[in-house]
């Protein structure tokens, strides 16, 4: 399916390579939803211009309270992602608190962001409406994830459909920030891919750590097959035919089967005359199959944990020279460094 890009104002910006950014929460490991929403797109552009992908440990801090198991989480994070085909010498990977200017832009972002926006925002209003309390840094969340894409002058972000909402409020603050002080900083657009946008869980919503329904990438495989086998299904008569459209079983065997191991299963869905464990056989078996290569290289690297600690090192630093040219520039127009305006761009 072709990738979507929302909106589409190209127009609007001068012409330059395009930088794309992206950044993943290390709060538990990496499900299916990550990788064919957002990680799969991560490594198809890292080739198109700039790329920096990051993990994003103090989005985390508002979820993982443990320090050992949130510093675990950030290196499983790494190993996972560089196993998936993250390729270190393409693309800038790197911890999103090894970039202190990042936090420093937020509060500049804060200080034009109308709280009616957030509060609008569905991570913190899901928790709200479900009687959950919820701390300032759920409610900034968005602020802070604008900061993170606006300090790479970054024009592509490649997310799932449930980051769309924050990516128009990155969008929003940027431009109130340009509307007051000049042309300070680059508005993104986010790129979502149709046949990942949205991944079901085994039981049909939205895969998601919270609703505990996710095939995670790299669980042993007997577990996997256990939550495969517990996939929900309907109780349609086996010999009805059944439209693979809206069903959630099919849409997950698309996602790991070759493209005429799809087609034979779409035809035999549109036929009927066969049960739902006989999809459900197929999917473990091209489920190992699709991720055996990553599987064998994460097990290579989680040997050399030096390997890992090294690349995140040197992503720091490419980050925080790009991400301090562009805090500079925000500090000079808002009228924070003293000086001359030579810090804003022409
Ligand atoms: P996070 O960590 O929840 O998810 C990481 C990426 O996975 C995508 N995703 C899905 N895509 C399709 N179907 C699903 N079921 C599914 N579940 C998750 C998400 O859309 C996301 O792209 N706030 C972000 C992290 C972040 C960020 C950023 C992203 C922080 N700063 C700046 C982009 C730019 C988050 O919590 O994603």
């Amino acid at each position: 399916m072709p990738p979507k890009s929302l909106p589409a104002d190209a127009s609007a910006q001068p012409a330059r390579p395009p930088c794309v950014l992206s950044g993943i929460q290390p709060t538990g490991r990496f499900h299916w939803g990550n990788y064919f929403g957002a990680i799969r797109q991560y490594i198809e552009l890292q080739t198109a211009g700039d790329a920096f992908y990051f993990i994003a440990d103090l989005h985390a801090l508002t979820t993982v309270r443990d320090p050992e198991r949130l510093r675990g989480l950030v290196h499983a994070a790494a190993v996972d992602l560089v196993a998936l085909g993250l390729d270190p010498d393409r693309a800038t990977l790197f911890v999103q608190s090894d970039v202190p200017e990042v936090a420093e832009l937020m509060w500049l972002l804060m200080s034009v962001a109308p709280m009616g926006l957030l509060e609008r925002c569905h991570a913190y209003k899901d928790k709200k409406l479900r009687g959950l309390p919820a701390d300032a840094g759920l409610f900034t969340y968005p602020v802070l994830m604008s900061a993170d894409i606006l300090a790479y002058d970054a024009t592509i972000v490649p997310v799932g459909e449930d980051q769309v909402q924050h990516i128009e409020v990155c969008r929003d603050l940027a431009g109130t920030f340009n509307h007051l002080y000049g042309e300070v900083f680059t508005l993104p657009q986010a790129r979502l891919v149709e046949s990942g946008a949205r991944v079901p869980g085994i039981d049909g919503q939205k895969m998601s750590k919270s609703y505990e329904n996710t095939l995670d990438v790299f669980e042993d495989l007997p577990s996997q097959k256990k939550k495969i086998m517990r996939i929900t299904t309907d109780s349609r008569p086996m010999e009805e035919p059944k439209d693979p459209a809206d069903d959630h079983l099919f849409a997950l065997h698309a996602l790991v089967a070759s493209a005429p191991d799809r087609q034979e299963m779409a035809e035999l869905y549109r036929r009927g005359g066969f049960g739902y464990g006989h999809v459900k056989k197929a999917l473990v078996e091209s489920a190992a199959h699709f991720f055996a290569e990553a599987r064998n290289r994460r097990a290579a690297l989680e040997a050399d944990p030096g390997c890992i600690e090294a690349i995140l090192a040197n992503g720091a630093v490419r980050a925080r020279k790009q991400a301090a040219a562009v805090l500079a520039r925000a500090r000079q127009a808002c009228g924070l460094a003293r000086g001359t305006a030579a810090g804003r761009r022409s």
